[in-house]
């Protein structure tokens, strides 16, 4: 990483708001009063400072705490931003400045992490440049694609933790599918009588004729598998979340809630052409009631207002049909590659056999309550917002202090670690671990046998989130190279909710001192203040 002394900052005010993206006048929560939130833009080995004031206050009143999806924070694990693990939520009223360093590079997003906030509205993309290792002319910059929910998220949030007929596969159905924001709605299809107009307009792009181009894909949705495809043109695939690939060719791509692709594609249309950009929902995977995301690709002289007249590519309708199991294989018409076929472009080959295992198995069940909740190894995690797991892990004797309703995995100096989850339910989970890119060993039907694919040791991909497919498992792998507390969770906001994480705490010998101490009394002592004058209203998991 390129030490280059700059830092760029950045002043967000979060409060509630009404906006229409989509047509649908709804409540949201938003950064500045943007949707999505703003982009943050670095260099790699920038630092980057955000000065995040909360000003979601009076009667619907709630704390927030903004995660840098996918950095590491390497030596600054308290600006991690999930609370109950690196800090208190920052309160109604309150201001907390994050600083932490670009320390990869590539396409990511922000988001929340104070329960399913982030779907309200607050999120954004973030953008780190650093070496390029394909060519391409234009760099068209970030493409948030995802599902859209028209109620506001603690109403589905209600939703997705009770008995509700709104459900589906234990999610509920969301209602749009955008692409930077935007989508037309059917206003006829709102189940009341919000304001609604039907013609909100799609997100655009130039592409110059000849030219390659370079798109930065983002599911930055609640819970939707995506597949993203522009008619016929194909996408060639440079890097999966911040890690560079061995470009490859494919049809569409698949993006589960969380993850990221950069693909360059090829202008090959003529100049006054204008071609659909799809992100489009699996229904297999996902329950929506509008599946597809629209996008228009204007070539350089096709006037604003042109229309594509393209079709809905084969391509893309077989994705369906092969996305059964929910996985990241590259799609490619007539068939899939598997998985092992996509490799990094700098290869760190994993030790073939971890200092430690764990085994985490995963089902659904039905509390004392009548409420859904996820089981791992039968505890479903539940945040304590006054008590941050690094807090704790920073003082001495922190032992007896962890609930078991954390979910903590206390991993202590081990070097290697393997994890492994399986599921016999039918719903497949984009698997995110905070402060590390992982390396997949195993996926597949069915629970992990035991024997990893020699061919997986070799340079499996490594990425942020994957997804663990439907009825099946998943290994990941990584070095305990950086102490902290870190979760790994399910990055569809209704199972997190739900309960779906699990919380390592890596090299805790090394989290001590007076820095992480600091950090954490600044929202811990104003959180406090305002928990002994408030009731929160903690309905789920709390990240
Ligand atoms: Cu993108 Cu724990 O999150």
């Amino acid at each position: 990483m390129p030490i280059d002394g700059v830092l760029r900052k950045y002043d967000w005010t979060l409060s509630r708001g009404y906006l229409s993206p989509d047509g649908y006048n709804k409540s949201g929560i938003f950064v500045n009063g943007q949707f999505p939130g703003p982009t943050i833009e670095a260099n790699w080995g920038d630092w980057i400072e955000v000065t995040v004031h909360n000003n979601i206050i009076g009667d619907d009143a709630e704390g927030t705490a903004i995660h840098w999806h996918g950095l590491t924070q390497r030596n600054t694990q308290e600006f991690d931003g999930v609370p109950s693990i690196t800090q208190c939520p920052i309160a109604p009223g309150a201001t907390f400045t994050y600083r932490f360093q670009a320390d990869l590079y590539g396409t990511t997003f922000w988001h929340s992490h104070y329960s399913a906030q982030w779907t309200a509205g607050v999120h954004g993309a973030f953008i780190i440049h650093g070496p390029k290792h394909v060519p391409y002319d234009e760099d068209l910059g970030p493409i948030l694609v995802g599902d859209y929910y028209h109620k506001d998220y603690f109403t589905v949030l209600e939703a997705a933790a009770s008995d509700s007929p709104d459900f589906d596969v234990y999610v509920p159905s969301s209602d749009n599918s955008l692409i930077n924001g935007k989508a037309n709605y059917n206003c006829s299809m709102a189940s009341d009588n919000a304001t609604c107009h039907s013609n909100a307009g799609l997100a655009k792009f130039r592409f110059r004729q000849g030219k390659s181009h370079r798109l930065r894909l983002i599911n930055g949705g609640a819970a939707a598998l995506v597949h993203f495809s522009i008619d016929n043109h194909r996408l060639q695939v440079i890097a999966h979340d911040m890690t560079p690939l061995v470009p490859y060719e494919v049809d569409y791509v698949t993006l589960g809630a969380g993850q990221r692709t950069d693909v360059v594609v090829q202008a090959v249309g003529a100049s006054d052409s204008a071609y659909w950009m799809r992100s489009t929902i699996s229904m297999n995977c996902s329950a929506a009631r509008t599946q597809q995301g629209m996008g228009i690709v204007l070539y350089d002289s096709a006037p604003e207002e042109a229309l594509p007249q393209s079709e809905r590519s084969p391509a893309a309708t077989a994705a369906d049909e092969k996305s059964f199991l929910c996985q990241n294989v590259r799609y490619k018409t007539p068939s899939p590659d598997p998985l092992r076929l996509t490799t990094p472009l700098i290869s760190t080959p994993p030790a073939s056999i971890p200092s430690t295992t764990i085994t985490v198995n995963v089902t659904l069940a039905t509390n004392d309550t009548g409420h859904h909740v996820w089981l791992l190894n039968n505890v479903t995690q539940w945040a304590n917002y006054n008590r941050p797991l690094l807090g704790l892990a920073s003082a001495e004797n922190y032992t007896g202090l962890l609930d078991p309703v954390w979910n903590v995995y206390d991993l202590g100096s081990n070097k290697t670690i393997r994890i492994v989850m399986n599921t016999d339910y039918q719903s497949a989970h984009p698997m995110h671990l905070h402060g590390h890119q992982f390396a997949v060993l195993s996926e597949g039907l069915g629970p992990f046998n035991g024997s990893i694919d020699p061919a997986m040791l070799a340079n499996p991909p490594r990425r942020d989130v994957h997804m663990m497919p439907r009825y099946g498992h998943l290994v990941i792998q990584f070095e305990a190279d950086n102490p902290g507390a870190w979760s790994y969770h399910c990055h569809i906001a209704w199972h997190s909710a739900m309960g779906y994480t699990v919380n390592i705490l890596e090299r805790p010998d090394e989290i001590r001192g007076g820095r992480i101490a600091d950090a954490l009394k600044h929202t811990c002592s104003a959180w406090d203040a305002y928990t002994q004058q408030h009731v929160v209203d903690q309905i789920d998991s709390g990240i």
